[in-house]
Order: C-alpha cells, then structure tokens, then sequence
C-alpha cells in the first residue's frame, strides 16, 4: 500500500445520496466492506432538503409507468423487488412516524433528518462513509478500480456511480456521474433539466402579472396530462400541474392548461340559461381566485351578460379555458429543476442488477441513469430501488 491508500474494499460507492447510502447498508448487510465516498462535508444533503424539509421518500403507487426513460421497461424489475411498502416497512422499524399527504405521496411527519440517520445507521461497520471525499481520477488497474478523492486512494473490484445528475449546481451536483460513464465507454441519453418551472414571453408574458396566483388545474403536453395544482410565477408558471408536465414538455412545443378540468365545454351556455345576467368575469370568479379569473375574462374579451352573447362564442370562450395554449420560451434551468431527465444509458446496464454490460463490476444507480420519476417520492423510490438492485448484485 503506497502513503495514503485505504485498505481494500470490496466496493467503492461514489456518492453518499440517497441511493449511494442504500446501496452501501445494504452491501454492508451482505458482509461487504464498502467505501462510501462523498463530496460533501455529510450525506445525504438532498435528502434533507427534500419535501420541504419532510422528505416525502415514495409514493405508494409507484410503477413503471411513473418514471421516464428511453428504455419505459427498465426500471420495472429493480421497482419491482424493492417496493414502496419495502421502504415504509424500514422507516417503521427505525421508529419514524410518516403520513400520507396527497395522491400516495408519503413523508415524515418529522424531518427528513430521520431519513438520512436511518441510513446510516443502516450501514453496518464494514461499511466507512467517508464525507469530504471530493472524486477525482478513477482508473482500472488489474481488475480492480482505484479512486482517487481528496489526496486519498481507493481500490475495489467494485464500483458504484450514485453521484446524482446536475440540477442544483449551487448543491455541488455536476454532471460527473456523465463524464466518469464515458471514461468507461458507456453512452449517455443528453441530460435535461425536469420537474422544473417553465418560463413565459410575448404575449404570455402578461400572466406574469399573476406572480403568486395558484389553481388546480390539468396541464397538458402532447397526450400527457396532470390533474394538480399550477402557479404563476413572476417568470412563467410553476406548482406540481407544470412540474410534472415539464417532464414530457420539449423546446418549441405548447403546453395546455384547462383551468376548470371539471367543467364541459358548453358549461358557459349552460350557465347563460340558469343566470342569463352573468358575465364569463363573475361565472369564473365562482370557480378561480379573482384574480385569476379577472385576467382570464379580459383575454376572452367578452364584458357583456352571457344572456346577450351568442352560444357560438360561448362555446368557443369555453373551449379556450379547456385548453388554453402557452408556448413557453423555456425552462428555469437545473438551476430549479428538482431532477434531471436522461443520464448514463439504460441500454449499457442490466435492469437486474444495474451493472454496466460492458464493464463488469461498474455498477449506475440513481439519478445518474437514464430513469426519472415524477414529482412525488417516485425519485426516492428509484434511488432505493436501484441501489438495492445494485448492492445485492456485487461480487464478493
Ligand atoms: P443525490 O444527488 O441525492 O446524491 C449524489 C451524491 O453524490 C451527492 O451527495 C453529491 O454530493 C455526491 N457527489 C457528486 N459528485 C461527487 C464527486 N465527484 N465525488 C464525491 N461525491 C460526489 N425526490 C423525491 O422522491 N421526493 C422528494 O420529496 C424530493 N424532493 C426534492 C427536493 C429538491 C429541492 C430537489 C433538488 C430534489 C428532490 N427530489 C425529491 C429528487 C431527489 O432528491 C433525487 O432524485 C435523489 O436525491 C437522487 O438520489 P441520488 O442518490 O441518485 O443522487
């Protein structure tokens, strides 16, 4: 051993996130002795800013159809062998009260503190989380892969990338999960910014005027749809309807935002009849927030009482509301973007055990893959998922 190499481990695992660390106890628990490499001064950083705060670590119905991929199936078989009742089942063993707060999404009723202390005190002694390890230069030499971090030396059959994909750069995340993939010849789906706030220009730009407002309502891209709610922002539109959508929107296209998802399409004709002396101002103000609703009507540009409007233009007036189109100019960024979409190749690993195929003993999990779930605890379950389907997959 030369001054300042480690020990030998039997894995070295780059990054102690949120699937770095599941990986790592649960190797750990297999007798493996892990390194668990980390950039920062503690693990777990998203982790604890997650879910404002509460962590809202999965959701109860995820599946493979609420992650994006280009491969929709690779995710199913590691979702699959670690569920989201695997999770609860954990939390509940270390004592950790939780509630389900929405649409399956579950969170501590504490902190997200618990969570990251959880995992590591899931992680037996064999397993050395070592903070302030800024990676370097990774190498293969005689089998084995040598790490250098922070003026330290690593060497292990085995190595895991968990180093997350780029959004927040102000968290220190980058994009060295994509270069270390391409060291090893592993292809890398171009990363994009996702669950993230879209910006508003031209003519939209006068929803600015709305910065605070906020409504359920269903937002579209493509053939896509979410029921939940948005939020104009002083930059363009934000809340979980246009978080989700962001996912599935590309540059260039439009978004649709029905701002009554319940109503039909002739609901202003409907209502021409009941109270012929309304106006599309005070029928939306029934429905949305004034302020909303006011914007809204002056756009339709109808002032005059529903009794003395056409039907025609009612429905032509209902129609818009039912898909309005935005065409917004882009995207706040990774910036804000809670997650990034694409990454290190579904194609070079094994869904089953999430080994490059070309690399044996290079191990993706996490966000650094080409799987991203929706807003709700579907990133956490993927990152546990993947870590798990890792970690019971390294050679002794
Ligand atoms: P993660 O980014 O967690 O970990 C990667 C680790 O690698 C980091 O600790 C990093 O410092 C380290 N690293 C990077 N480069 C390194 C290097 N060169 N050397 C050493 N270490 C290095 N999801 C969800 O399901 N529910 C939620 O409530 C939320 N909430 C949420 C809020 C906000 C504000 C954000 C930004 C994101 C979320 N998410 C979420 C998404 C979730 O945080 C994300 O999907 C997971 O953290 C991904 O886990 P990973 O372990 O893959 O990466």
């Amino acid at each position: 051993m030369t001054p300042g190499e480690h020990p030998s481990y039997d894995a070295i695992i780059l990054g102690a996130g949120a699937a770095g660390l599941m990986c790592a106890a649960r190797a750990g628990q297999r007798g493996l002795r892990v390194a668990l490499l980390e950039r920062a001064e503690k693990p777990g950083k998203k982790i604890l800013i997650s879910g404002g705060g509460r962590c809202n670590f999965t959701n109860r119905e995820a599946g493979p159809d609420n992650y994006l991929s280009a491969n929709p199936h690779f995710a199913r078989s590691a979702l699959a062998r670690y569920t989201p009742a695997d999770f609860v089942a954990l939390v509940e063993k270390h004592g950790i009260a939780w509630h389900e707060k929405t649409l399956g999404q579950l969170f501590c009723d504490g902190s997200a503190k618990q969570i990251v202390q959880m995992l590591i005190d899931e992680c037996p002694d064999s397993v050395d989380v070592i903070c302030d390890a800024d990676v370097g230069a990774v190498a293969q030499e005689d089998e084995a892969f040598v790490v250098s971090a922070s003026g330290r030396t690593y060497r292990a059959p085995n190595l895991v990338i968990a180093t997350g994909g780029p959004s927040i750069p102000k968290m220190g995340a980058s994009g060295f999960a994509y270069d270390l993939a391409r060291q090893f010849g592993l292809k890398v789906v171009e990363p994009r910014p996702a669950l993230v706030p879209l910006t508003l220009g031209g003519e939209d730009v006068l929803f600015r005027e709305l910065s605070g407002v906020s409504a359920p309502v269903s937002a579209s891209a493509g053939k896509t749809r979410f029921e939940e709610a948005a939020l104009f922002t002083h930059k363009g539109l934000s809340g979980p309807a246009i978080l989700q959508i962001s996912s599935y929107w590309r540059g260039g296209e439009e978004v649709g935002i029905a701002f009554l998802p319940q109503a039909d399409e002739d609901w202003l004709i409907e209502m021409k009849r009941d109270r012929p002396r309304a106006t599309i101002r005070s029928a939306l103000r029934d429905h949305l927030p004034d302020r909303l609703a006011e914007a809204l009507a002056a756009r339709l540009g109808i002032e005059r009482e529903l009794g003395n409007v056409p039907d025609r233009d009612l429905r032509a007036a209902g129609q818009k509301l039912a898909d309005w189109r935005f065409r917004p100019t882009g995207t706040e960024g990774f910036a804000k973007a809670e997650v990034t979409i694409g990454g290190i190749s579904t194609a070079e690993l094994s869904s089953k055990t999430m080994e490059a195929k070309k690399v044996p003993g290079l191990f993706a999990i996490g966000e650094a893959v080409d799987v991203t779930g929706w807003l709700g605890g579907y990133n956490f379950q993927w990152a546990w998922a993947s870590g798990v389907a890792a970690a019971e997959s390294l050679s002794c």
